[in-house]
């Protein structure tokens, strides 16, 4: 691992959507990048409920295979404990690409939007707003309270990109990862990595879902 790594910040909120965050570190780290992690308490929830996973800071490499379903002994991740408030994404002067909250609650985006910062993944989310660093927040709930949409419109001022857990379907998707992986390509895009990870629209109606499903 090189000493002047420039990392993404992957925060996983207590939201709904585990394969969410899996698919953009997977998705990341195929594209050569660096990912710092940092799950929250809450999250440690949903990742065992979505996968019967007890995530444990003194051996996250091993349940980062779990989550990951892939080899990690050489990943490029660092993670950091979400109470960590003297961790590297706590600070601006800590170097990042920008950060992606995958999934984001509707708790995270609003500490995230008032700038809280109760845990370090809302102080990491706070430093990439101040630094001017590309913020992607991946909200996953339904239906909004008109506080979550006040927050959504606060993030979006700020300069994030407030990007829903929200798959479309003119690709003709016929397994579940395809839905993930959409919202996963998008985040990519959102970040200015190149991706393959779902199939475009064309410009011509039934054209995507031809590509991606054959004739
Ligand atoms: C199994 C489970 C699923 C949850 N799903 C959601 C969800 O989809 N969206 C949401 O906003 N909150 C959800 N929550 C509630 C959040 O975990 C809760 O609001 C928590 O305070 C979020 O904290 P965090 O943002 O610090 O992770 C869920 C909780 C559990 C236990």
């Amino acid at each position: 691992m090189s000493s002047n790594r420039t990392p993404f910040i992957v925060g996983i909120s207590g939201a709904s959507g585990t394969a969410y965050a899996a698919a953009v570190i997977n998705a990341l780290l195929d594209a050569g990048e660096s990912v710092d992690l940092v799950v929250s308490k809450s999250a440690r929830l949903t990742i065992l409920d979505e996968l019967g996973l007890s995530w444990r800071d003194g051996h996250w490499r091993e349940d980062l295979a779990v989550l990951l379903d892939r080899d990690t002994a050489n990943a490029d991740v660092v993670t950091w404990s979400a109470g960590d408030f003297a961790a590297g994404p706590s600070s601006g002067s800590y170097p990042a690409k920008g950060m992606v909250v995958v999934p984001a609650s509707t708790a995270s985006v609003a500490g995230i939007a008032m700038g809280l910062s109760k845990d370090l993944l809302q102080r990491a989310a706070d430093v990439t707003l101040k630094e001017r660093r590309p913020l992607v927040v991946c909200v996953r709930e339904t239906p909004f309270t008109r506080s979550t949409m006040e927050h959504m419109l606060t993030l979006d001022i700020s300069g994030a990109v407030v990007l829903p857990c929200n798959p479309a379907f003119y690709h003709g998707p016929t397994h579940v990862q395809q839905l993930v992986d959409f919202v996963a390509g998008k985040v990519l895009d959102a970040i200015g990595i190149d991706n393959d990870l779902f199939t475009r629209w064309q410009g011509e109606l039934g054209a995507a879902r031809k590509a991606a499903t054959g004739p």
